[in-house]
């Protein structure tokens, strides 16, 4: 049993933080008991009085691949893309090149205080195994799948829907529920490089075998263009994916930005998730999503970075990305990146808030250097939302256990 002390906050309110002093974790990485005073159990005290304790944070959309591709100017989505991405992702056919990505990417999640990610590995089965595997050695939780594409890319980041069908069944049979912490998405990239017969077989696979879906959706005007004219028949960019099976609960859609009413509509009733991305739309010039459209449709809405079209892998930066995109209160965006990602993920019974009964996934932040300690929350949160990046995050614990700091 380990009793951590510091300012304790937790988001399940948008609109107020709750607080406390202690949270008492027990072995398994459970919290057992929140409180003002400290608690009669036996324990070890961490000591971290003077810093704030926040729910870890979770980043729902980011590719592995792009870690070292970020802050490549381009003209639009479609060119950045083929000039600078698809070569980029292409060295993840040498797996020693994967693993040393890997390695450096999951690390630097952690030291982010990122304690769960949504990710794309590339189009290589092996390479995606590789990124599981450092993810498990990493200690963070992690929902990951090799990208599919069959159509618009370069020939060696092709697959078809049989070969997909067989990669997905290899990795996701080895890793799809691993420790309760690793999970498999099955990840067409986007309608514009997939084919109708690769996104039908990929939702089939994916329904059968109980896996999480993600893609893009309703990035960029040029793309939406190209994605109309590939799929005359198509009433929308949404419908698309809708027609191939790919909406569901457990689906996350990133960007999801110039959609219409009825697009919401459809996406609402599939139960299917949005990953915001804000630092990415503003970096691409992709457009600003319409958060309050988005939540008056009834959608979940959660925080990815989209490294490396997103240029920080801090979501304290995309946090104020997201301020500037959509006015809201520092507890609304903690609210948004904590719990948001829990249900975007099904998983909020068990991750997003600091809750007795939940596991112990927290980030420790030394709020003096940029901050401030601040006796008002929102005055502290705020200063954190808009100062704060990596050097804030002084440790990061996922399940109890100190994964970075
Ligand atoms: N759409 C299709 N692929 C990608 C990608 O890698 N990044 C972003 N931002 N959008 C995409
Ligand atoms: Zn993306």
């Amino acid at each position: 049993m380990r009793i951590y002390k510091g300012r304790i906050l937790s988001f399940e309110n948008p609109s107020s933080p709750r607080e406390y002093r202690y949270m008492t974790v027990d072995d398994n990485g459970r919290i057992v008991a929140l409180s003002d005073e400290r608690p009669h159990v036996g324990g070890k005290l961490v000591d971290y009085s003077g810093s704030v304790i926040l729910p870890g944070f979770i980043d729902t959309h980011i590719h592995l691949p792009q870690l070292r591709e970020r802050a490549m100017i381009s003209d639009s989505l479609l060119e950045w893309l083929e000039r600078y991405i698809f070569p980029a992702e292409k060295r993840f056919a040498d797996p020693e090149f994967a693993r040393e990505v890997s390695h450096e990417f999951f690390s630097s999640l952690l030291r982010n205080g990122t304690t769960t990610a949504v990710v794309f590995s590339s189009s290589h089965r092996e390479a995606t195994e590789i990124a599981f595997e450092e993810a498990m050695k990493s200690g963070i939780r992690a929902v990951i799948g090799q990208v599919l594409m069959d159509m618009n890319g370069p020939e060696e980041l092709l697959t078809t829907p049989e070969k997909a069908v067989k990669d997905i069944k290899a990795v996701a049979s080895n890793w799809h529920g691993f420790d309760g912490r690793l999970f498999y998405a099955v990840t067409p990239r986007f309608a514009v490089s997939c084919t109708m017969e690769l996104m039908r077989t990929a939702a089939e696979i994916a329904r059968e075998m109980g896996l999480y879906v993600q893609t893009h959706l309703s990035e960029q005007i040029g793309e939406i263009e190209e994605v109309m004219r590939l799929f005359p028949e198509a009433q929308s960019y949404t419908d698309v994916y809708l027609k191939t099976g790919l909406l569901g609960e457990r689906t996350i859609v990133a960007h999801a930005i110039h959609l219409s009413d009825r697009e919401r509509k459809i996406l609402a009733e599939a139960g299917t998730k949005i990953a915001h991305c804000p630092s990415s739309n503003f970096f691409l010039h992709s457009g600003v999503m319409d958060l309050k459209a988005h939540e008056r449709a009834g959608l979940t809405v959660s925080i990815g970075s989209d490294v490396g079209a997103g240029p920080f892998l801090s979501m304290l930066e995309v946090l104020r990305d997201a301020y500037y995109a959509n006015m809201m209160s520092p507890f609304k965006a903690f609210h948004l990146l904590t719990m948001g990602g829990a249900r975007a993920l099904g998983m909020e019974d068990r991750i997003g808030s600091l809750e007795v009964g939940k596991e112990a996934d927290f980030v420790i932040i030394d709020p003096e250097p940029l901050a401030g300690a601040d006796d008002d929350p929102s005055v502290l949160l705020s200063r954190l939302m808009i100062l704060g990046d990596e050097r804030n995050i002084s440790a990061t614990y996922v399940r109890g256990r100190r994964l970075a700091g």
